[in-house]
């Protein structure tokens, strides 16, 4: 798995205020927004493309265009809902499926309540949007699905990760021929006995939601 830690000042910004147990809601919802899109940016780097000659007022110019199929954006309910927005900003002609999990809290298996997406992924590049990735149980088995739909190229989108996690992702999904590429906003220390990542940002669900 690739992984990209974004490494740039306003990111570093936004994170450390989604950090402070004293940020709002409103403002948590809204810095959520804006650091997905600068992590979207760096995200769609190897977005698929295709050549295109457009008319400017003085000449042709070469330029390039969004291929089909169209990419897919999928995030994880509920918490990466609050990914979306920021998502769509920067790649306003994605489609969104979605896939509902949560983490059983004392045993922290994942497991999937809800799932609206095309049968048929077949060459889609998917963006899957998730805010934590603590033990990896969600994510792996999140790009487990898409992949097992026909998905031939995967970039999760996460607010923070933990070393725990992601080891266990390339363990789990070694088996992948598929690329499969990570960017986040912070790699922080490790998981405490509950599976909260350290330091954190608390429950991202409930910072968001609750
Ligand atoms: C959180 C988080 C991830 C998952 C990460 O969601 O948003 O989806 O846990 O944990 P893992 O890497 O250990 O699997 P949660 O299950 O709390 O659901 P929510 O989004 O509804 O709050």
């Amino acid at each position: 798995m690739q992984i990209l830690v974004a490494d740039h000042p306003l990111v570093a910004h936004k994170l450390t205020t989604l950090r402070d147990a004293s940020t709002d809601s409103p403002t948590f919802r809204r810095l959520t927004e804006e650091l997905v899109t600068l992590l979207a940016y760096e995200a769609t780097r190897d977005v698929r493309t295709g050549p295109i000659t457009v008319q400017t007022p003085v000449a042709p110019a070469e330029g390039i265009k969004l291929t089909s199929p169209k990419p897919l954006v999928v995030p994880i309910l509920r918490a990466g809902l609050g990914m979306l927005e920021g998502m769509t900003r920067l790649l306003p002609t994605a489609e969104v499926g979605f896939l509902g999990m949560i983490r059983n809290e004392v045993t922290l298996d994942a497991s999937t309540y809800a799932e609206r997406l095309p049968e048929d992924l077949s060459g889609r590049q998917c963006y899957v949007l998730d805010p934590m990735l603590a033990t990896g149980g969600t994510l792996a088995a999140a790009i487990r699905f898409l992949v097992d739909r026909g998905a031939d190229h995967i970039t999760a989108i996460c607010l923070l990760a933990a070393p725990e996690g992601v080891a266990r992702i390339e363990q789990e999904l070694a088996d992948l021929q598929i690329p499969v590429h990570l960017v986040v906003a912070g790699m922080d220390s490790h998981l405490n006995e509950k599976g909260y990542i350290v330091p954190g940002l608390g429950d991202a669900g409930d910072r968001l939601y609750g």
